[in-house]
């Protein structure tokens, strides 16, 4: 991450002078990281800052969670297709864990990788909280790698799912604030091409990636597979079937 940030909590009687004295800095802190008595969180310093921080309970994703469904959305589908047992799953880049937590409401076990140590401390905190539900306890895990190229070169799951940083395109006044947030944090992911040979190597089934619709394919390996939603496109990978480049599935996406 190449931005300073504070811990400050919020309990501390100091904490609106502190908050706002990081926005007046000679070298201003864009953000700090706030404990609030509930939960931590990421907050824009200054007035009318934004915030984000992982949250399964309430909003759309505590609905999924009360409620069910999810199985139409192109995640579920690109993840687990029409497989009767509900997949293992690693999910690679787990940023907001927003993808993860879809599939695991789903009955997948997803095992979340994350490097980002901020975006880590944000993820630990939003399980801690949601951990109150046991199936989730059992179905949603942060491992303790950074990455999945940490882990020996065997397969261990059943689907891999990548969905790694691509350089924002719309106009920064269409992205939503807390999202603005996340980007600065996580950065651009240029080494992202590295992940996919190493996910093939670790799914028995296959490997989705999601990509902006029009993106070149992750590390330009061609398929002939993808599920494309107005939004945004999901590239299928199956493990032994890859396209080299000038064969069918390889004409870009
Ligand atoms: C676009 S976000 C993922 C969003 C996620 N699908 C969700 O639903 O919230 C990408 C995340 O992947 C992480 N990441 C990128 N490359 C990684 C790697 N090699 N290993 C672990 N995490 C990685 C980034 O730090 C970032 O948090």
């Amino acid at each position: 991450m190449g931005c300073p940030l504070q811990m400050v909590s919020e309990t501390d009687p100091s904490f609106p002078e502190r908050h706002r004295d990081l926005a007046s800095l000679e070298y201003p802190v864009p953000y700090a990281l706030v404990q609030t008595p509930e939960r931590l969180e990421i907050r824009e310093c200054g007035p009318g800052g934004a915030r984000l921080c992982v949250d399964f309970l309430t909003g759309r994703l505590g609905y999924r969670r009360q409620h069910g469904g999810g199985a139409g959305q192109a995640v579920a589908r690109a993840v687990m297709s029409r497989s009767k047992e509900p997949p293992r799953v690693i999910d690679a880049t787990a940023g907001m864990g927003r993808d993860a937590f879809v599939l695991a409401s789903l009955g997948c076990r997803v095992t979340m990788f994350e490097r980002n140590p901020v975006v880590r401390l944000l993820l630990e905190d939003g399980l801690r909280r949601a951990y109150g539900d046991p199936e989730l306890r059992e179905r949603l895990i942060l491992s303790p790698l950074n990455s999945i190229l940490d882990l020996p070169r065997e397969q261990c799951c059943d689907v891999v799912y990548l969905d790694p940083m691509f350089p924002e395109r719309r106009s920064s006044a269409l992205v939503k604030k807390d999202m603005r947030i996340f980007h600065h944090l996580a950065g651009a992911d240029a080494d992202a091409g590295e992940l996919l040979p190493r996910a093939l190597e670790l799914a028995a089934r296959r490997v989705a990636v999601k990509r902006p619709r029009g993106a070149p394919y992750l590390g330009d390996v061609p398929t002939a597979d993808s599920i494309v939603t107005p939004g945004c496109r999901f590239d299928l990978y199956f493990p032994g079937k890859l396209y080299p480049p000038g064969e069918p599935g390889s004409k870009g996406p």
